[in-house]
């Protein structure tokens, strides 16, 4: 588009300032056209997003397929979602609130999932770390997309004990080790070399060490749930979604008490 505007737009030079003249019109008009070539393409962009949709047929949710124990149903679904190949199905959307109600979200991943809870692990002094000193609420969210899958949660995060932390570390490959020591997690650093110069002190620390030890500002945490929903996509975004809710109690056999219910997608 530019060129074509360089090519009819040139005229004979006939002196340095007229050629001047002309070169700038040119430049002028290259411009022109770029800034309405790059226009019309962001409306094209923009069109085309819009655009996006999937229609979700994989499955339905009824009520009579729940599991009575909503980590039960989890675990179905993880399952399931493994079994399928969903590519990092552990890893999900953990959102915190500061103190100052401002909230952030990020992926980590799950490390283990129980009656408990759900458990990931991180930097304590990261910026995740620091919101979950103030406000305990958390939310995670799973998005299985080849199943048309989400699953929300919302509760109240604790941190793991030492032990755990530790036995989880331990179990973790020696670069990521080093690199748990090398990170000052959610940190501003002047260049990727100071990364690499900390990564490089670190591993020279721990050269000789067999065992690398656990960094104190750096462990476990356990989301125990208060709210889980599973949704379930479906046609014309009539998707199925049920919610259990945590109630004060427990059943008659001793296990938590849940409210199930269905809400309009
Ligand atoms: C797939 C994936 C998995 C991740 N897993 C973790 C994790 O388990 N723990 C962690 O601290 N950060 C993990 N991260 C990096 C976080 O998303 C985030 O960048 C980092 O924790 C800093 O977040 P913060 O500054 O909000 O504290 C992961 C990122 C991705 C994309």
């Amino acid at each position: 588009m530019a060129a074509t505007a360089a090519a009819t737009s040139d005229p004979e030079p006939t002196s340095d300032d007229a050629n001047a003249v002309a070169a700038a019109a040119v430049i002028a008009a290259a411009a022109a056209a770029a800034t309405a070539a790059a226009a019309t393409g962001q409306a094209a962009v923009h069109q085309a997003v819009a655009n996006m949709r999937l229609n979700y047929t994989y499955g339905e949710l009824n009520e009579e397929d729940l599991a009575s124990q909503p980590i039960d149903q989890f675990d179905r679904w993880f399952r399931e979602a493994v079994a399928a190949n969903v590519h990092e199905p552990n890893g999900m959307t953990l959102a915190t609130v500061s103190a100052t109600g401002r909230p952030s979200s990020r992926v980590v991943l799950l490390k283990g999932y129980g009656v408990d809870g759900f458990q990931f692990f991180t930097n304590h002094g990261s910026h995740k770390g620091s919101d979950m000193v103030q406000n305990k609420h958390v939310a995670l969210s799973f998005w299985w997309g080849p199943m048309d899958r989400q699953v929300r949660i919302e509760g109240v995060v604790e941190r793991l004990s030492e032990e755990e932390s530790t036995a989880y570390f331990q179990s973790r490959p020696r670069g990521s080790q080093i690199g748990a020591h090398a990170s000052l997690q959610s940190q501003v650093i002047p260049d990727r070399k100071a990364l690499e110069l900390r990564t490089e002190a670190a591993a020279g620390r721990f050269k000789d060490a067999e065992v690398i030890e656990k960094p104190a500002n750096w462990g476990g945490y356990l989301v125990r749930p208060t709210v889980i929903e599973f949704w379930q996509g479906r046609p014309s975004r009539l998707h199925d979604r049920l919610r259990y809710r945590l109630l004060p109690g427990l059943t008659a056999d001793g296990l938590q008490s849940w409210q199930v219910e269905r809400l309009c997608p």
